[in-house]
């Protein structure tokens, strides 16, 4: 069974106050949504702490926004996978285009990180997706199929109950520029088939597949009408809570 999902990815935003605060609206809202849709909310690691004490007993998911790509050690900096799952994180999202970009994070250190926070028993969502240069080349397809053999093709059928796809292109996050229901759902289906190739019909046909960048209250019941947009990873948006609730109750 296919799930639908609405994430908000906090990125680096709010105070941890403010960051409390918007959880608390977020799980208010959150009673009013029908059960087939899974809220997640994926604030700053400063702020999962007191973030999972607040979403106790609701029907929000906690994530982190990354992970280290090491069990533990002399890493300053870093988070490790059993830090997340002991406060009570169930997700990770890994290989967002902003951590891509400026952190230099390659496919070769997603498939570790991916490696160890399956074992750790976290969900990940992958993101992939295209730069601007590579839509206008008309490489899209053969970018996000990359992206998302390289990672996902070292893992087996049964991991894949715990990942999520995040189709985020990059010239649509933060712009205002979104893609246009057409344009997602192509990649949508794109990556589909990916996954099908290597999984089967069935493993493919349960993936959740989400659409990320600039996806607003105003646009979300189109994108989410495609069959193949099972939810979105939301940016700014996720930010407002009542723009965030809009958002998941446009299915
Ligand atoms: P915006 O919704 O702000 O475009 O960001 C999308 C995104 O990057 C979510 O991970």
């Amino acid at each position: 069974m296919r799930k639908f999902i609405v994430a908000g990815n906090w990125k680096m935003n709010t105070t941890v106050p403010e960051g409390v605060e918007l959880a608390k609206a977020v799980v208010e809202k959150s009673k009013k949504l029908p059960a087939n849709v899974e809220l997640v909310v994926a604030p700053p690691f400063t702020h999962l702490y007191p973030v999972a004490d607040v979403l106790k007993g609701s029907k929000v998911a906690l994530s982190a926004q990354n992970c280290a790509d090491h069990e533990k050690g002399a890493y300053t900096g870093e988070v490790a996978v059993n830090m997340l799952t002991s406060l009570g994180c169930q997700y990770t999202i890994l290989g967002h285009s902003e951590r891509r970009q400026y952190y230099g994070e390659t496919d070769e250190k997603l498939v570790v990180k991916t490696q160890l926070a399956l074992a750790a028993g976290l969900k990940v969502i992958l993101c992939v997706g295209e730069n601007l240069e590579e839509r206008e080349a008309g490489k899209h397809f053969d970018v996000v199929t990359a992206q998302t053999k390289n990672v996902l093709y070292n893992f087996t059928a049964e991991d894949m109950k715990n990942v999520v796809i995040a189709y985020e292109p990059v010239w649509a996050i933060g712009t205002g520029k979104t893609a246009t229901a057409a344009q997602a759902e192509e990649i949508h289906a794109c990556i589909r088939n990916v996954i099908a190739e290597k999984f089967g019909a069935q493993v493919a046909d349960d993936m959740t597949i989400l659409y990320g960048g600039s996806c607003k209250p105003s646009n979300a019941k189109e994108l989410f009408a495609e069959k193949d947009i099972d939810g979105g990873l939301i940016g700014g948006a996720a930010l407002k809570a009542d723009d965030f609730l809009a958002i998941a109750l446009s299915f």
